[in-house]
């Protein structure tokens, strides 16, 4: 037994001794010697096992790249790639030191394909050796040289898209190397993409987002804690942020500390081939990466959006606008939203020691590669000092922490400027000293005047009544002034005064408050509509029934509103005064209103050639729509949409579009009826969710109809269900494309998919029509229907993509409810009222849940 046992023990000691030393072998390094090479199956590992470099391959069409990514995170989360433009064709080469003491690419055949091309130390090194730190820098240095931070070259001077915490992003000025980031052109294709984030070290220092060479974000410049235009930005959880300028550098680093209970979050910075800046943090329990924070994040976000002077408000609407003491430059452009050409003064400026200075509180600070920065200046003489040159616009302080210090002064316009409700910073804008002497003045006048008003509307109106009662009124309807009884027509005009009397902050908008609304009277309407006769009747639909009548020769519409409408009159009143200053050339104008003792009612303009509908699904009257006229309708929806979506001091959702909705005019151009109509039946949640379902199956979008949650995404799932009801003239409800069940949706999807998108075009429309145009329009409209709600472009974007030949469109992504029911499932109902309602076929689904 025991000679037995000998051999045995010998021969485990010495496969103990073998695996030993295959492991010390297979053991993982992290430096490379000037004798050594790097093949495709092998990789450098960090000493303390954070970052990984080795040769990777990317996409189907074999290209092999080298690279730096996370050892521990198994989704390989690339951070630098060493040939980003000059991929390898196959797996075949290595890694060296080259004799020439650059870092090498080299080929069986002994050729170079990429080079790490410093000009720095070339010959002087004579032990070079090249290490992979725990940072993530890949560095190339002198193998006896044990000071840190000495390097013949390391990777973190040549960033690709990605910034690790104590990276540079910036300059180094005695050597002009500008570390910047860059994206990928594609998520498969590293190779320089067109987005850029980069440093100007000019005037009071900033980064810039550059798609191609034009800016399209700016960070604002630091002002000791943060970046001017990220107020969100805000050390903790372990990140820290750093900014140094002087002499020799400019440059922004992030640090990030981990530690047992608080580990790494691994963050990390970068430019998405989208065009976003991200930091991005890796969320161990769930393997994600997170977005921790990207921006441009808004409309406001977006370079010079309202121009010289102009400030934009993201929470306002229109979000441009003027700071005080100007006024917008071109008036036409600024009314249609347009505030690319900004602000002008009021009153010119004095010069000499006159002008005075307006604090202007949390902005992000103008764009200042033209400012003047001292750090050793208070404000006080900051202040002394832009008033003695004419062209200083204005002046802050350069950082705020520990209550501030230094002093930025900009000179001539003031650009790219933003207010937020909470952060960002002050300003002092340079204003002609009358514009704040006066300010007093104007708000003594402003506020006798109010008075003056309201006593001169409520005489008027007690003189109005006490006439009234005396004439003891007849019947006729009048709509310029109301003929309810006295305490209506008193809280009426009451109520006019007040909401005038509300002025905006800054002076863009100028839009027409105090509108009148007029009360119809009860008895007038029941004569108008022939006491609500069955030939006046229009349509009929889920808010009530719809009647023509005649008023003094003048037509209108009468919607007598079912009686469940769940709110008392004054609020009803006071819905309608809001939905009646919703006015656009593409919405129904609302004329007024009329309320009686369990009766409520809207009078609308008249549409003399009724819905949508009855044009685009008859037989006959379809051929009147050529396609010039579908694109107009198009747009002219879109138009609407836009404008109920974006004026957001009541931001109206529609819930209900639909071909029966859309009226047209004499000239067929189209106008959304029923908006606003959710508000008056008192279900309004800006968001989230509902339980009452309004809406019509078929225009519904996935997450409405069966979350209940609707958002201005469910109305554009809805507007692109009627762009290609219009395009193709068919119901995406009731739609069957030969045997198969697809929908309208569906069978767009498909002819998209397959090539055949100019197939989907309704025969009616005849031979002439812009293939470009309807490919467009079909495009838009497969976006509109993507099932995603982020997927889908919010209405300003869908106008800009209707109405430019270059807008870029992105490809859509598959549609929600692709799939049709059976034609038997159709209810009878819906086919009954086509012809014409204003409101047709709208169920509503109670607690879907
Ligand atoms: C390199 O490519 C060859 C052929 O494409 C393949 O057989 C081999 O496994 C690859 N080696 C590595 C390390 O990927
Ligand atoms: C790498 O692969 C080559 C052939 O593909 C092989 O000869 C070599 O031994 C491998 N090296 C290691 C460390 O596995
Ligand atoms: C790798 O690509 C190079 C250049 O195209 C070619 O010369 C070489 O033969 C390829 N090697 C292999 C193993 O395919
Ligand atoms: C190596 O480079 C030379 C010169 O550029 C070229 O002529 C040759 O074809 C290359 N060899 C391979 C295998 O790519
Ligand atoms: C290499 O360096 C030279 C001069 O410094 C420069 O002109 C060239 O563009 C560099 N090439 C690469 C691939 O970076
Ligand atoms: C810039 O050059 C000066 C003088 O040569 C040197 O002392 C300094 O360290 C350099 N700074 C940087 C950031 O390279
Ligand atoms: C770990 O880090 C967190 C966040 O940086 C810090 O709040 C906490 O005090 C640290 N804990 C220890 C034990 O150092
Ligand atoms: C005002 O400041 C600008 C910008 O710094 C400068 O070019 C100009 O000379 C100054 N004018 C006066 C009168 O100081």
């Amino acid at each position: 037994m025991r000679d037995l046992a000998k051999p045995h023990c010998f021969s485990t000691v010495i496969l103990l001794l073998t695996l030993l030393s295959f492991f010390s072998v297979a053991k993982s390094k992290d430096t490379l010697s000037a004798t050594e090479s790097l093949g495709p199956n092998q990789t450098l590992v960090s000493a303390g096992e954070v970052f990984e470099l080795g040769f990777f391959e990317l996409g189907t069409d074999s290209r092999w790249y080298l690279g730096i990514w996370y050892k521990k995170i198994e989704q390989r989360t690339v951070v630098w790639e060493a040939n980003r433009n000059n991929p390898l064709p196959n797996n075949s080469s290595s890694l060296k030191i080259g004799y020439d003491g650059k870092l090498s690419l080299v080929d069986e055949s002994g050729n170079v394909s990429w080079s790490s091309n410093q000009s720095q130390f070339v010959g002087v090194s004579k032990n070079p050796i090249l290490q992979l730190l725990d940072s993530g820098n890949l560095v190339l240095k002198e193998a006896n040289d044990i000071s840190p931070n000495k390097f013949l070259w390391q990777s973190f001077d040549y960033p690709t898209d990605t910034l690790l915490p104590e990276m540079k992003l910036g300059w180094n000025l005695n050597t002009s190397l500008d570390r910047y980031i860059s994206s990928w052109k594609t998520p498969e294709d590293p190779s320089t993409g067109d987005y850029s984030f980069k440093i100007d070290y000019h005037g009071f220092p900033e980064v810039f987002l550059r798609q191609k060479q034009s800016i399209i974000y700016r960070s604002g410049p630091w002002n000791g804690l943060r970046f001017s235009g990220v107020p969100e930005m805000n050390a903790g959880n372990g990140i820290g942020f750093n900014f140094v300028v002087n002499d020799e550098e400019v440059y922004y680093s992030f640090s990030e500390q981990g530690n047992e209970t608080n580990p790494a979050l691994n963050s990390r910075l970068i430019v998405a081939p989208s065009g976003n800046i991200q930091r991005l943090t890796w969320i161990e329990s769930s393997k994600v990466w997170n977005k921790y924070w990207f921006a441009p994040k808004d409309q406001c976000d977006s370079y010079r959006e309202c121009g010289p002077y102009g400030v934009c408000d993201a929470n306002a609407s229109p979000v441009c606008k003027c700071m005080k003491g100007f006024q917008p430059k071109n008036p036409s452009a600024w009314s249609l939203r347009d505030g690319s050409d900004g602000c002008e003064r009021e009153t010119e400026l004095e010069c000499g020691n006159k002008d005075k200075f307006m604090k202007v509180e949390n902005v992000k600070l103008p764009e200042s590669g033209g400012a003047v920065v001292d750090m050793g200046m208070s404000l006080e003489e900051c202040k002394v000092k832009c008033l003695g040159n004419c062209s200083c616009s204005g002046y802050s302080r350069a950082r705020i922490q520990n209550g501030g210090s230094g002093c930025v002064m900009w000179f001539g316009e003031l650009m790219d400027m933003r207010s937020y409700a909470d952060g960002g910073q002050e300003f002092y804008l340079r204003l002609a000293a009358s514009e704040l002497d006066g300010d007093g003045k104007t708000k003594i006048i402003m506020i006798v005047g109010i008075v003056v008003g309201i006593a001169v509307l409520l005489s008027a109106g007690l003189i109005i009544c006490f006439v009234r009662r005396r004439r003891n009124s007849g019947s006729t309807l009048n709509r310029r002034e109301s003929k309810g009884p006295l305490e209506r027509s008193q809280d009426f005009l009451l109520n006019s005064v007040v909401v005038s009397s509300k002025k905006d902050h800054y002076s863009g908008d100028r839009s027409n408050d105090d509108l009148e609304l007029p009360l119809f009277d009860f008895s007038s309407v029941v004569a108008a509509t022939d006491n609500f006769s069955d030939e006046n009747k229009l349509g009929q639909g889920g808010f009530g029934c719809v009647y023509k009548g005649l008023v003094e020769g003048q037509e209108i519409a009468v919607k007598r509103l079912s009686k469940n409408s769940g709110q008392g009159t004054e609020e009803f009143k006071n819905e309608v005064k809001l939905i009646a200053r919703l006015q656009h050339r593409n919405l129904v104008r609302l004329l007024g209103c009329c309320v009686d003792v369990d009766e409520k009612m809207l009078i609308y303009e008249y549409m003399e050639n009724k819905s949508l509908d009855s044009f685009l699904f008859d037989k006959a009257k379809r051929y009147l729509l050529d396609w010039q006229k579908r694109f107009n309708i198009i747009c002219g929806i879109a138009r609407g949409l836009l404008y109920l979506h974006q004026d957001s001091r009541f931001r109206i959702i529609h819930r209900d579009l639909k071909a029966s909705n859309i009226l047209l005019d004499g000239e067929l151009d189209p106008k959304i009826s029923d908006f606003g109509m959710a508000r008056i039946f008192g279900q309004d949640q800006t968001e989230a969710n509902t339980k009452k379902v309004v809406g019509t199956y078929g225009y519904m979008s996935p997450e409405y109809a069966m979350d209940g949650l609707f958002s201005i995404k469910s109305d554009v799932f809805s507007f692109g269900v009627l762009v290609l009801e219009i395009v193709s003239g068919q119901k995406n409800r009731g739609f069957y494309y030969s045997n198969n069940e697809l929908n309208l949706l569906g069978h767009a999807w498909e002819l998209w998919n397959e090539g055949r998108a100019l197939d989907i075009i309704d025969s009616s429309v005849g031979a002439s029509f812009s293939e470009s145009e309807v490919l467009r329009c079909m495009q838009v409209g497969l976006l509109c229907v993507q099932e995603r709600a982020e997927d889908r472009p919010t209405m300003s974007s869908v106008v800009l993509m209707l109405s430019s030949e270059n807008a870029p469109l992105p490809q859509p992504k598959n549609p929600g409810f692709c799939l049709g029911k059976k034609p038997e499932t159709e209810s009878s109902s819906s086919k009954q009222d086509e012809s014409f309602t204003v409101n047709q076929v709208t169920i509503t689904i109670l607690d879907p849940r």
